[in-house]
């Protein structure tokens, strides 16, 4: 049987021929809040964090690259820092890019290996929106959250309200993002 929905086979598909595309967009995008203006809205998430009573363990759903895993890392050395992904793609980039003692998982956020109430905190950056069965997938981190545990999650959507285009293999243009 095929763990994997039709929707997460093509964002396997997508993110196998792009990876890096996520942090490539938006790593270097001011974000405002409606306190202050960040370098990028990874930096909105790495601040959630900063401000926390150290040390913590960190998991971030949906990690893609490992951008954001990278600036926690810089942020704060002794948080735990923990990554999950179902891309090979992405996952690969940020094995490449990211210190060892980052723990990065190829699993789907709807059912971690993870223990119940082993994170302190949980980020999503862009990854929440494109989640098949999302109450799973909140229902997961709940149960990875310590009590009185934090979730902060950034999730777009303008770029999800595009025009459709088709999402079969031999499709001319992407319909994640509209790239040929
Ligand atoms: C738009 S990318 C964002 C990546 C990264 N968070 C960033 O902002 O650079 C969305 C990521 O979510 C991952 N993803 C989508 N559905 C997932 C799921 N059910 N479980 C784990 N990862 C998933 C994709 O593989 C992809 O790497």
């Amino acid at each position: 049987m095929d763990l994997f929905s039709p929707a997460e086979r093509y964002l396997q598909d997508f993110h196998a021929r792009r990876p890096g595309a996520t942090s490539a967009a938006f790593s270097a995008l001011p974000a405002t809040t409606k306190s202050r203006t960040y370098k990028s809205s990874y930096e909105v998430l790495a601040a959630v964090v900063r401000d926390l009573p150290l040390p913590s363990t960190v998991l971030d759903v949906g990690c893609g690259d490992g951008h954001l895993l990278g600036l926690l890392d810089k942020a704060s050395n002794s948080s735990t820092l923990i990554g999950v992904d179902l891309s090979d793609g992405e996952l690969n980039v940020a094995r490449r890019t990211l210190p060892s003692h980052v723990l990065l998982l190829r699993e789907r956020a709807q059912q971690m290996s993870l223990a119940s109430e082993s994170i302190d905190v949980v980020v999503s950056h862009m990854a929440l929106m494109l989640m098949d069965d999302i109450e799973s997938v909140l229902s997961e981190i709940h149960r990875v959250l310590v009590s009185g545990g934090k979730l902060a999650g950034i999730v777009g959507r303008t770029f999800l309200l595009g025009p459709l285009h088709p999402c079969a293999p031999q499709a001319k243009r992407c319909a994640h993002c509209g790239n040929l």
